[in-house]
């Protein structure tokens, strides 16, 4: 039997995900938009044969709220510009070989032809490397962006993403893989029998397609998703190659992992055919006492009040401003942004019994995804626990600042898990999908699979 082996995406989320990381003395806050740093960052991780790097998105300044901005306009983090990610991963292609390049887009302010043109043009570009994050956008402020007073419903967001999806997946079967002919002699460009109209009317969309860009080197460029309440698991399980998700323990991890595989196998798919990546915030020293030390010192340069506002945004309609800081966490009314998140954190609490300032400056700290601290032999015994135990496939990391971080990971951690066995010393293939292990998905219009 094969040993299972590690995957990991790299989260390069500048200025960094912990929320005051890019005052650390050894931060380069100007990641931000400089772009050579992306060069940088995305070398390194392709030196530690890491499977993809990874940008999120936000279409809106953190904080600034709807159409009426200015009132509540309250900075969360250091976090307020970067640069738009899937122009990014078009430049990154060109200047890297092997890893995997995903980047976000929203499907509730977007139009799926826009989003299926670029991520297969990132495709053609990078020879098989893009990635597409589909996500439903968690961050209210968005709306004021795109001509509304308020966020879309929860519930109508992913009834459009799930639509997205199917155009967008449609469009991308718009061409036969052997299509084009380039026949100088009989003068045939391409054979018309090999090309498809999707034909789409929804509830959404109407798009007659077809795309105007032929089918791409991974046939179709990975999806990955993040969403994880209960409508978020149902559309992974159909549509995602790659899941990003956040728990912060073992028995979690499986049981996520559990019922995502199982959703899928319920939409006729092979349940090791999606990769499921919790996040994971590694801080690596040489010693367990060094890296205590370097948490120590990041945590003392937090904000409470920084903290405070990155949790009041998963509080929906409660202002937490009001409670004792130093009281228990209060029962929280659903939220319309990020629902698994709130979940997550409103648990972490219970169990923990973390007060108030405590949840804030764990999510000031990670987001709410898990950290872990200690040395090489520490990290690796810990991502081999839930490897083994069927808790995760890999992990998507997160860095409190950059680049020192990612460098640790890489020329520290990296050739531990090397040599337990459990992380490949050279790129399997030169595809996201082949390095990652997940299919290229049949032409709908043929039924056919390749490769
Ligand atoms: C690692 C990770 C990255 C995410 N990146 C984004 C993002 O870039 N933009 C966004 O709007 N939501 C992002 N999300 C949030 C989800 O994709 C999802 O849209 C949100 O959590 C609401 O869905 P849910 O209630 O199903 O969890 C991310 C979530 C995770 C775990």
């Amino acid at each position: 039997m094969s040993q299972r082996k590690l995957h990991f995406g790299a989260f390069l989320y500048t200025p960094g995900n912990h929320s005051a990381g890019w005052r650390h003395p050894d931060a380069v806050p100007r990641t931000d938009m400089q772009f050579h740093y992306y060069v940088e960052m995305t070398r390194t991780a392709e030196r530690g044969r890491l499977d993809t790097i990874f940008f999120q998105d936000t279409a809106a300044v953190g904080g600034s709220g709807a159409l009426d901005g200015t009132s509540a306009y309250r900075p969360t983090q250091g976090r307020q510009v970067w640069l738009e990610p899937a122009t990014v991963i078009a430049a990154l292609a060109a200047v890297t070989s092997h890893i995997g390049l995903i980047a976000t887009a929203t499907t509730t302010y977007n139009e799926p032809y826009n989003v299926a043109r670029r991520y297969a043009t990132v495709d053609h570009i990078s020879g098989g490397r893009a990635g597409w994050n589909l996500v439903t956008s968690q961050v209210e402020d968005e709306a004021g962006n795109f001509g509304l007073e308020k966020h879309v419903d929860h519930a109508v967001r992913y009834e459009r993403a799930s639509e997205f999806y199917d155009v967008v997946a449609g469009l991308w079967d718009s061409w036969e893989d052997d299509a084009f002919l380039y026949d100088k002699e009989s003068g045939q460009y391409y054979d018309t029998s090999k090309l498809h109209f999707l034909r789409h009317r929804g509830a959404h969309f109407s798009v007659r397609g077809p795309l105007n860009v032929a089918r791409s080197p991974q046939g179709r460029p990975v999806v990955a998703q993040a969403g994880s309440s209960d409508v978020g698991r149902e559309l992974a399980a159909r549509s995602a190659d790659l899941v990003f998700t956040a728990q912060t323990v073992v028995r979690d991890g499986q049981a996520f992992c559990r019922d995502l595989r199982a959703r899928a196998e319920r939409y006729g798919r092979r349940p090791d055919d999606i990769k499921i990546l919790p996040g994971l915030m590694p801080i690596v020293g040489r010693t367990d006492a060094e890296a205590q030390e370097k948490l120590e010192t990041l945590q003392s340069l937090m904000d409470d009040r920084l903290a405070m506002a990155a949790l009041a945004r998963l509080c929906g309609d409660l202002d937490i401003y009001q409670y004792d800081p130093d009281g228990p966490l209060p029962p929280l009314p659903p939220s319309n942004a990020a629902k698994a998140r709130q979940a997550l954190i409103v648990e972490l609490a219970k169990d923990n019994n973390l007060t108030i300032r405590q949840v804030a400056r764990y999510l000031g700290t990670t987001q709410g995804h898990r950290l872990l601290v200690g040395s090489p032999k520490t990290v690796a015994d810990s991502l081999e626990e839930w490897l083994l135990a069927g808790a995760a496939d890999g992990f998507n990391l997160l860095f409190p600042y950059f680049p020192a971080p990612l460098n640790d990971f890489v020329d520290l951690v990296v050739p531990e898990l090397q040599r337990r066995g459990i992380f490949r010393t050279e790129y399997e293939g030169r595809t996201l999908r082949e390095n990652l292990g997940v299919p290229i998905p049949p032409n709908r219009f043929t039924r056919q699979g390749r490769g």
